[in-house]
């Protein structure tokens, strides 16, 4: 079929042209923004965890966008990805500053504009501070040097400001499990804080990351486990598989056959990106607008090519050797499921669990396994397992 067409879009963070499965966490932020927006009211901060490529990106996306559309002060940063935390969020909030003053009234926004200048300036010195309308740095709220200060109070001014508009903020972090600890016990110490006021400010922090992130949190700061509601962003099941390869199609009138559509569902396991790479490459390698088994025959060969390359393949490359027998260990002993970190230094030849210490924690800091508990090891990845076995 023409691949102009094609709907389907493997790849970190692209929006599926379906998000399946995501209502119920859908349907509870609709709940927030409008209890933000009538009663000026916030809820608990979110965390949202998982495996790579389950989604949890575009979710932010998603997020993003919801609230952009009822333009509230919305911003979003990807940890590592420009810089460090506090300067990469004073520059995501004074975006979204810069897209406020043109939908509300500058004269109720003045006193926040002024404090998010002294935050940025203190943060983000380099960086040229631009919202679009002239005020003076407000000192001594979110300018102290604190992060976890200076980001209470930052918060705190702007819910004050969203609740005087009806509007909320929604703050959202991707990759946090990169984060230094330090950052997380700042963002831990705001959203504390604003848990503390009473009324709940109209805000809404969503951090996403690796299944290691909530014992990160609690690391960082041990009231963490009651900071957050944590959400696990998870497999789809079986009817929104079903949906995230059925419904795009047949907006473009084009059918699965019964058949074609098992076959591709038995291997993609509800995990999205590969419901994305085989519905991709499927569509291309079908010959009518009919897709049959020999279409998914074809078009799964070309998928888990491009899942290989994308995916497997250059995670295992940049791992040492001595972190390939550690990945082959626990590929082997634990498969998809979690392995003993004492079972894994025994199964890559070594008297002792310290003898793979050094590899573990490489591994992790690359982002290719974490520890689901302590003492625990497992891939990031899903299907990672496979792939490592069919290495020599
Ligand atoms: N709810 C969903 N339904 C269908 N496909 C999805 C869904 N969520 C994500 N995808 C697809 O999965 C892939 C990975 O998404 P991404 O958000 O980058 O995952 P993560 O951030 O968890 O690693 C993308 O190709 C995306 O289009
Ligand atoms: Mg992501």
């Amino acid at each position: 079929m023409n691949p102009v067409d094609n709907p389907y879009r493997p790849g970190a963070g692209r929006r599926p042209p379906l998000l399946a499965g995501r209502a119920s966490l859908l349907d509870n932020f609709e709940v927030v923004q409008t209890r933000a927006e009538v009663r000026g009211e916030g809820d608990r901060s979110w965390v949202l965890n998982g495996l790579r490529g389950v989604g949890k990106t575009v979710l932010l996306g998603e997020l993003f966008a919801r609230a952009t559309a009822r333009q509230w002060i919305a911003a979003k940063i990807e940890v590592g990805a420009s810089g460090p935390l506090p300067a990469a969020l004073s520059r995501a909030l004074t975006a979204s500053m810069r897209r406020a003053t043109g939908h509300h009234p500058e004269a109720r926004l003045r006193r926040l504009l002024g404090v998010l200048k002294g935050f940025s300036l203190r943060v983000d010195p380099t960086g040229a501070f631009s919202v679009g309308v002239d005020v003076d740095a407000v000192r001594g709220i979110a300018d102290t040097g604190r992060l976890g200060d200076d980001l209470s109070g930052l918060l705190e001014v702007m819910s004050e400001t969203a609740r005087d508009l009806g509007i909320g903020v929604l703050i959202l972090v991707d990759e946090l499990q990169e984060a230094p600890e330090e950052s997380l016990a700042a963002i831990n110490t705001a959203v504390h804080h604003l848990g503390q006021l009473d009324p709940a400010p109209p805000v809404l922090l969503v951090g996403a990351g690796l299944p290691s992130l909530p014992a990160q949190l609690a690391d960082a700061t041990s009231y963490a486990e009651r900071l957050y509601e944590y959400r696990n962003v998870g497999l789809l099941d079986p009817g929104a598989a079903r949906e995230a390869l059925v419904v795009p199609a047949r907006d473009l009138e084009v059918e699965w056959n019964p058949d074609a559509l098992e076959a591709a569902l038995d291997v993609a396991r509800g995990y999205p990106y590969f419901l994305q790479a085989i519905g991709k490459h499927v569509w291309d390698a079908a010959r009518t607008d009919v897709i049959d088994a020999d279409d998914v025959e074809v078009g799964l060969e070309a998928a888990r090519q491009e899942v290989d390359d994308g995916l497997y393949r250059s995670r295992w490359e940049r791992a040492t050797p001595a972190q390939r027998d550690v990945m082959r260990a626990l590929a082997h002993l634990g498969g998809a499921e979690p392995a003993p970190v004492a079972d894994i230094a025994v199964a890559a030849g070594k008297a002792r669990t310290s003898d793979i210490s050094v590899a573990r924690v490489e591994l992790i800091k690359k982002g290719l396994v974490y520890a689901p508990e302590r003492g625990l090891l497992a891939f990031t990845v899903p299907g990672m397992h496979e792939f490592v076995a069919r290495q020599n």
